[in-house]
């Protein structure tokens, strides 16, 4: 059977998404433990898709025929029915605004329909994304508007447009890895920067270490006299996989550092609309407009501590990458870019002649989800008094009061399990937004021999994901989310989890109850003759 090697690029090799999800290689004894596990009670906390609970559709229908119209009467034709979700009663079903030419032709622009480009602008100024803007040099008009299909492709045209082998790009030296993947497609270099672990709401330090980021572009030809000086800093301001806050004083620290040296920072913000405030109540009476009133502003306040890069942003230097990915549905592909006018011309080039614009059936759906969340919300309200896309809003309110319930249900079984009340094993970041949880082990204190080299560090956290997975529990372990292992190896000994799958409290208080199992059989295990096998790298 030919590789294909001949067909393919020169450059081909050079592509590699470093797989975060993925697991092993085995030893034959765990392979044979691991093939005794029930698969249905496998709990899935690696993946950071949120599960049908977080879906605001429920039922799709689909009407459609062989016959063709063409000087004929629709009338005439033969209609096969079938519909996907829950049974709906089918006199609730309304005519939409929209035509079914929206959705399967060709739409009016590649970079999206106007109407979705509208809708996008709409909710940006609804959610207030420029509102600190005050800029002599640069104004709100100057930059444009693409949508994508998610954030995963955005990256990717960003990176193809701004990187090649004479860039470097500064990464968070604990990231989300489809942009080491979209890197490492065009040549360009990597650089990481440090993320400060102790950053939490209390002491209200940066989680970016902005001290070793002043001194690394300070001091750039002697740390890094191969590779040329930084033009883009990739920045995820909830992040992915720490659950790390930027808060929007924290984002002028770091800008006002990237701006004495005209760096771009991508934004990539697909958890900025997730909040998990106390403030929110979680039983809101619905048929109140004064209670509905009150959580928005409750919601939106909670947002501003954040906002985004764009808000400080007087030189031109931010692209924000948004998705609707996690507070609408991942599989819909639905995501924008805000940029500099100049920048998403070039971005629609790529696009023009790639991808072109996203599914009509994906826009069309967003667009008429938005307007029938506002009918919904008058109807609950009992008035039609609300402002547009105040629905959405609601929406986006439920969908963080579900997030918080999860992620607090975790965090109080892990926390009062004795693995970390009295052992110490672990300590874990208590999130404030977003949807994960990281849980760092107590390495130093007990485990130090895993801490003296890159290789000593991966070989224990290959182990710890073999405990994981003998406790039929899939997450996702620190060295698989790391630009450099040789820089970061001292703060890879964590595990990234996340509740989006996870179907109800029962099922919260097992999956804390395999973590803290795991961990504590990872603690009395490795290195110990109690080691039932060795680690395969
Ligand atoms: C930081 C970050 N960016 C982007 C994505 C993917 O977003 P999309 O589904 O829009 O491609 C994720 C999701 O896992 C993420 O964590």
């Amino acid at each position: 059977m030919t590789t294909y090697q001949a067909y393919f690029s020169k450059t081909d090799h050079k592509r590699i998404l470093p797989p975060s999800w993925g697991h092993g290689p085995f030893p034959a004894k765990l392979e044979q433990n691991l093939a005794l596990l029930d698969p249905n009670h496998m709990i899935t906390m690696g993946s950071g898709t949120p599960n049908k609970d977080f879906f605001s559709v429920k039922n799709i229908t689909v009407n459609h025929s062989i016959d063709l119209h063409y000087q004929k009467d629709a009338k005439d034709s033969h209609i096969n029915s079938f519909y996907i979700g829950e049974k709906v009663k089918q006199s609730d079903v309304q005519k939409a605004d929209s035509k079914i030419e929206e959705l399967f032709e060709y739409a009016d622009n590649t970079f999206g329909s106007y109407s979705t480009i509208d809708l996008v602008k709409k909710l940006t100024k609804k959610f207030e994304i420029f509102k600190d803007y005050k800029s002599n040099n640069f104004s709100e008009e100057d930059y444009d508007y693409c949508v994508t299909s998610g954030t995963s492709a955005s990256s990717y045209y960003l990176c193809q447009l701004l990187l090649d082998d004479t860039k470097t790009i500064l990464v968070e030296e604990l990231t989300f890895t489809v942009i080491m993947g979209n890197v490492s497609m065009t040549g360009a270099n990597v650089v990481p920067f440090n993320v400060n672990l102790n950053a939490n709401d209390e002491n209200g330090e940066n989680p970016i270490d902005t001290k070793y980021l002043e001194n690394l572009l300070k001091n750039w030809s002697t740390i890094h006299p191969k590779k040329p000086f930084p033009l883009v800093f990739y920045t995820i301001p909830v992040q992915n996989p720490t659950g790390l806050v930027q808060k929007i004083q924290h984002k002028r620290e770091i800008y006002d550092i990237l701006k004495k040296y005209k760096i771009l920072v991508m934004e990539d913000d697909p958890y900025g609309y997730l909040t998990l405030t106390d403030d929110l109540k979680s039983n809101c009476d619905f048929n109140d407009k004064a209670s509905f009133e009150s959580q928005k502003q409750i919601y939106f306040s909670a947002l501003k501590k954040t906002g985004s890069y764009l808000s400080i942003d007087t030189e031109g230097l931010v692209i924000r990458c948004e998705s609707f990915s996690k507070i609408f549905g991942t599989g819909l592909r639905l995501g924008f870019i805000i940029g500099p006018k100049k920048i998403i011309d070039r971005v629609k080039n790529y696009i023009e002649c790639s991808t072109r614009e996203i599914s009509g059936l994906s826009m069309t759906v967003f667009n008429q989800c938005c307007q029938g969340m506002d009918k919904l919300l008058c109807q609950n309200l009992k008035t039609n008094d609300i402002e547009q896309l105040d629905g959405w809003v609601q929406w986006c309110i439920n969908l963080c009061v579900l997030h918080r319930h999860k992620q607090k249900v975790l965090y109080k079984e892990l926390t009062e399990n004795p693995v970390y009340a009295s052992k110490r094993l672990f300590t874990c970041i208590k999130p404030t937004f977003g949807m994960f949880l990281f849980i760092g082990l107590n390495l130093n204190e007990f485990k130090s021999e895993a801490l003296k080299s890159p290789q000593a560090l991966t070989e224990a956290m290959q182990y710890m994901d073999y405990k994981l997975l003998e406790n039929n529990l899939d997450a996702i372990i620190g060295t698989r989310l790391i630009v450099d292992i040789n820089h970061s190896f001292k703060k890879s000994g964590f595990i990234r989890v996340t509740t989006s799958q996870i179907k109800n409290d029962k099922e919260l208080a097992e999956a804390a109850r395999r973590i803290c199992t795991s961990i504590e059989q990872f603690f009395d295990e490795y290195l110990t003759k109690k080691q039932p096998y060795p680690v395969l790298l």
